[in-house]
């Protein structure tokens, strides 16, 4: 079974990275997103609240699970006997820190294949703070994010 780990912090999932998991479970037989615990970006959500939104989310993806890791990322993909990593490349700036956090698992685990996947080019402006950031701000984020997001940004953000 060819299984593929995509990872990240996920703090909240947005529909860039939905696509990215879309386009995954059409080339692996399984698909992990695996969720960060161990973050230096002080999540505004727990790990089991971005686990809930990712599960809802992706409750019509048959080959898709979720689940969480602490440690190195090359050992969980390890453990889990996936053959590769994936990640979302939405645009050049993303290139260079992807390249070195591909080459630095490659060295320490060159079996594990770091594969880059681009996301629709509408959802290439997004990430999870600016998300964090329009929300905050009151702005609209709903053709961004699934609507379970969205409305615990709206909790969060006392909309
Ligand atoms: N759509 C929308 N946003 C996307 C996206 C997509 N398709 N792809 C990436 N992003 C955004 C994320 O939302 C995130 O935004 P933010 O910084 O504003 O929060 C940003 O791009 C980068 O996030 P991501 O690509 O998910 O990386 P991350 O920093 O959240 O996660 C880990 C990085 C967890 C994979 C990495 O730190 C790791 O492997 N850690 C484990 C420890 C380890 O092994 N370290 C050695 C690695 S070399």
């Amino acid at each position: 079974m060819k299984i593929g780990v995509y990872p990240g912090t996920f703090d909240p999932i947005t529909f860039g990275h939905l696509d990215i998991i879309v386009r995954s479970g059409k080339l692996f037989d399984k698909v992990i997103i695996a969720v960060a615990e161990d973050n230096t970006k002080n999540p505004i959500f727990n790990i089991e609240e971005r686990k809930q939104f990712i599960e809802h989310s992706i409750s019509d993806l048959k080959n898709v699970e979720v689940s969480s890791f602490k440690g190195l990322l090359v050992n969980y993909v390890s453990e889990k006997n996936a053959l590769s990593i994936i990640r979302g490349l939405r645009v050049l700036s993303d290139f260079e820190d992807e390249f070195k956090m591909a080459l630095m698992n490659r060295s320490l685990n060159d079996e594990i294949v770091t594969m880059f996947l681009m996301p629709h080019e509408k959802y290439t402006h997004l990430s999870s703070s600016i998300i964090r950031e329009v929300a905050r701000l009151q702005g609209d984020v709903s053709t961004l994010v699934p609507k379970i997001v969205r409305e615990a940004l709206e909790t969060k953000f006392n909309k």
